[in-house]
């Protein structure tokens, strides 16, 4: 066997076999096969794509390439993913929470790379949170607090770090089977026994129309089935960003708000819905409206946030540097963005607030560049929103004032505001 047959018969629209799919994924992790080699294999995949049992395989491949994680000893762990998106402090908000019902939260995150935000950047931009751990001190907090989150340090799915970097920096990452095989490899590596996972739809997500998130939805979900790990896929909203801050201490920020009762509505849903469902698949209740109500009743007793507290300080994380806002660190320049007209706000592409929060410093457009932790959007109006002439829209934190100023006038653009009114959209587009 030898990789250029096997690019060549992708490259002709051929079904890969297994033994095929596990000699590329084996020899690409240890090294002999070259970047350039499965780069031109992903972009064949990217353009001719896999049928479900290629799909599969290759998922499975991944998922064996370093070490399994064996979480038996924690009883029923839910994991729960998202496919990306712009704003995404979902996971800061739902790990708590569902540990603050007694469910055991054991989940490794990933960085964010171009437009798209990561939890661990997020949790980095809190002074002394660890997020790179061993097995023993990961497991034994999840035992101690009921919630561990770390990065991706382990041997765990090394195939996956190398294919997602590579799709990264040749354009290959909006392909079902790419993301179905990433996202899956990741979870059935990290133990996790049921899994919830955010499938976002829109602009400023993998999947541009709900077709393609259903594609990936059903794909993922019978991947799941297989690998005996009961999934259920939840697909939100991605078309403006989620809540109003993008950026990763701001987006903090607006987490820790939620979690002390002050809740943004589009967030509220998402939270919500996929908390209700992950508490089901724990077998803490079977009626998701009780659930939601349940959620809302560990936010306002403050235990989900007492839990948020126990968790970041278990892992270093400076508490005090969040409880009080003097002790905050602020972007140095935060400069309003005005309506120049009134109206009503009809689209606020996520995709292109995504790549100003970028610009401003807040993410990476090389996977080796710094992120500056304080940078990013607070968006003030959003889809629906009704907007008078000189209303701030929109702050932007900067610490360049050009680039700050540039990138002010660049989200004003990214505001459609019309005298039609529109109604916000439900975030939560459908379950599968
Ligand atoms: N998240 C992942 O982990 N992988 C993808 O391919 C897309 C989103």
């Amino acid at each position: 066997m030898n990789i250029q047959d096997i690019i060549a018969k992708k490259r002709d629209k051929q079904e890969l076999s297994k033994e095929e799919i596990e000699y590329f994924i084996t020899n690409y992790t240890n090294g002999n096969i070259l970047d350039y080699q499965a780069a031109a294999l992903v972009m064949a995949i990217y353009l001719n794509g896999m049928t479900e049992t290629e799909t599969t395989n290759l998922t499975l491949a991944m998922a064996h390439s370093g070490d399994i994680l064996d979480l038996s000893e924690l009883g029923i762990v839910v994991d729960k993913h998202s496919t990306g998106g712009i704003g995404d402090k979902v996971t800061l908000i739902l790990a708590p929470i569902i540990a603050s019902f007694g469910v055991p939260v054991a989940k490794m995150s990933g960085r964010g790379l171009g437009y798209t935000g990561g939890t661990i950047d997020k949790l980095e931009s809190i002074p002394g949170y660890k997020t790179n751990l061993s097995v023993e001190q990961f497991i034994k907090n999840v035992k101690e607090n009921g919630i561990c989150v770390m990065g991706q340090t382990l041997n765990l799915d090394p195939a996956d770090k190398k294919i997602y970097a590579l799709r990264d920096s040749i354009s290959a990452t909006e392909s079902i089977p790419l993301i179905s095989s990433s996202i899956m490899s990741k979870k059935i590596a990290a133990g996790a026994n049921k899994i919830v996972l955010d499938v976002t739809c829109g602009s400023g997500a993998f999947m541009k129309n709900i077709d393609e998130a259903i594609n990936l939805a059903q794909m993922m979900k019978k991947i799941g089935t297989l690998a005996n790990k009961e999934t259920i896929c939840i697909i939100t909203n991605m078309e403006e960003p989620l809540g109003k801050a993008v950026g990763n201490y701001l987006e903090v920020i607006e987490a820790l708000e939620f979690l002390k009762g002050n809740m943004n509505e589009d967030v509220k849903q998402v939270i919500l819905e996929l908390g209700a469902y992950m508490l089901k698949l724990a077998k803490k209740g079977d009626d998701i409206n009780v659930n939601k109500q349940n959620i809302l009743e560990s936010v306002k007793s403050g235990k989900a946030y007492q839990k948020f507290k126990l968790w970041i300080k278990s892992q270093g994380g400076d508490i005090s540097y969040l409880e009080n806002k003097e002790n905050c660190q602020r972007a140095k320049y935060i400069i309003e963005v005005k309506a120049d007209t009134q109206g009503y706000v009809t689209s606020l592409d996520a995709r292109k607030v995504g790549e100003i929060s970028m610009r401003l410093g807040a993410g990476r457009i090389k996977k080796e560049d710094i992120i500056d932790q304080t940078v990013g959007v607070i968006l003030e109006k959003k889809i629906g929103d009704k907007v008078q002439e000189n209303d701030v829209l929109a702050y932007i934190y900067a610490n360049d004032e050009k680039i700050g100023n540039d990138e002010a006038k660049a989200l004003k653009e990214v505001y459609e505001i019309k005298q039609e009114i529109v109604n916000a959209k439900n975030n939560i587009l459908k379950i599968i």
